[in-house]
């Protein structure tokens, strides 16, 4: 018996020399001093040993257990202090910092809200509408008649007979109109749908609708406002054109167009050959689409303009294809932080 102590002691000497951290040295404590230890199973032996045997073992396995437990607490004191100083070594405070993960909003987000700022400091509000539009405020109340090629089954998608997801922002120039009496101000941003992919065109896209209603507003303030807008968005140079084109929800309309600043309208790819890129849509509200809402044409006038954020941003950035904003490549993506 007295041999199975000395065996034990000498084992869990050889542990507490290899134990190099304190939780190893917690785990000794308790393989043999705990409950279920090594040295405490060996007491509950004692009873079935000769009466002259039991005080010898007994006080050769109390001086084991003392040894043990003086060496564990000494193990314990050199181990508690070799970590705290390797810990602050460890601490170097001229090392750089750990940069934080920062990510960006998506260019497209980034233009959006560039437009939007310029607006609201002239005055404009913001106001929203649903993707998923009634055919009535997509195409109806904006006076597009039902043969209009608009309305085809190709550039549309269709929801159900009379719902589709809207083909452009002017449906919330009718939803805001329906909703307020003049004078308005507003601009609209948000996602628009048409069957169409290509280098220039995505199934889904970003429009800025602009609606402007009040007494006495003529094509001049659409003019000067939009001139301000592209002079502050691109450069105080940049020239601009209004050319006549239709809409049926405007009279007279207009396209608005920049001087190319790619080639500074000697002619380019970009702006195939002419000198000019298009950027807007625009034009006097149609006296029929105030009576679709209830206004009284000869009491108000009001002008409006539609515009592509994706147009905007390629042309800001000389993106020269538009799928690249939707692929989510983050090589693309990391050059507008
Ligand atoms: N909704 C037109 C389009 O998507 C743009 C536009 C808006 C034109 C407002 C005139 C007035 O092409």
């Amino acid at each position: 018996m007295l041999e199975k102590i000395k065996n034990i002691l000498s084992q869990a000497n050889e542990e507490l020399e290899k134990v190099s951290d304190l939780a190893g040295l917690d785990n000794i404590r308790v393989s043999y001093l705990g409950k279920k230890g090594h040295l405490t199973l060996i007491l509950r032996t004692l009873g079935s040993l000769s009466p002259e045997e039991r005080p010898v073992v007994g006080d050769s396995i109390n001086k084991a257990k003392a040894e043990l437990e003086e060496k564990i607490s000494l193990k314990k004191e050199t181990l508690e202090k070799t970590t705290s100083k390797s810990s602050t070594k460890l601490l170097d405070l001229t090392l750089p910092g750990r940069t934080p993960f920062k990510g960006a909003y998506h260019p497209i987000t980034q233009i959006l809200n560039e437009i939007c700022d310029i607006f609201t400091s002239l005055g404009f509000t913001v106001s929203q509408g649903p993707e998923i539009e009634l055919d009535f405020y997509n195409f109806e109340a904006l006076n597009i008649p039902a043969e209009h090629p608009a309305r085809d089954m190709q550039d549309t998608f269709y929801v159900s007979d009379n719902v589709v997801l809207r083909t452009h922002t002017s449906p919330i120039q009718i939803r805001t109109m329906q909703k307020r009496k003049p004078p308005l101000k507003i601009i609209a941003p948000g996602k628009v749908y048409r069957c169409d992919s290509d280098i220039t065109h995505t199934p889904m896209f970003h429009q800025i609708e602009g609606l402007h209603v009040d007494k006495d507003l003529s094509f001049s303030h659409l003019k000067g406002l939009l001139i301000q807008f592209l002079q502050k968005f691109f450069s105080a140079d940049t020239k601009v054109r209004f050319r006549p084109s239709f809409f049926p929800f405007t009279e007279p309309s207009a396209e608005v167009d920049i001087g190319c600043m790619m080639c500074g309208g000697s002619g380019c790819r970009v702006c195939k050959g002419t000198g000019w890129i298009e950027v807007l849509g625009a034009g006097m509200v149609h006296p029929q689409v105030f009576r679709n809402v209830g206004y009284d044409p000869a009491e108000f006038t009001g002008y409006a303009f539609g515009l592509g954020i994706e147009r905007f941003t390629m042309l800001r950035y000389g993106i020269n294809d538009i799928r690249l904003y939707y692929e989510n490549d983050i090589r693309f993506l990391e050059q507008f932080k």
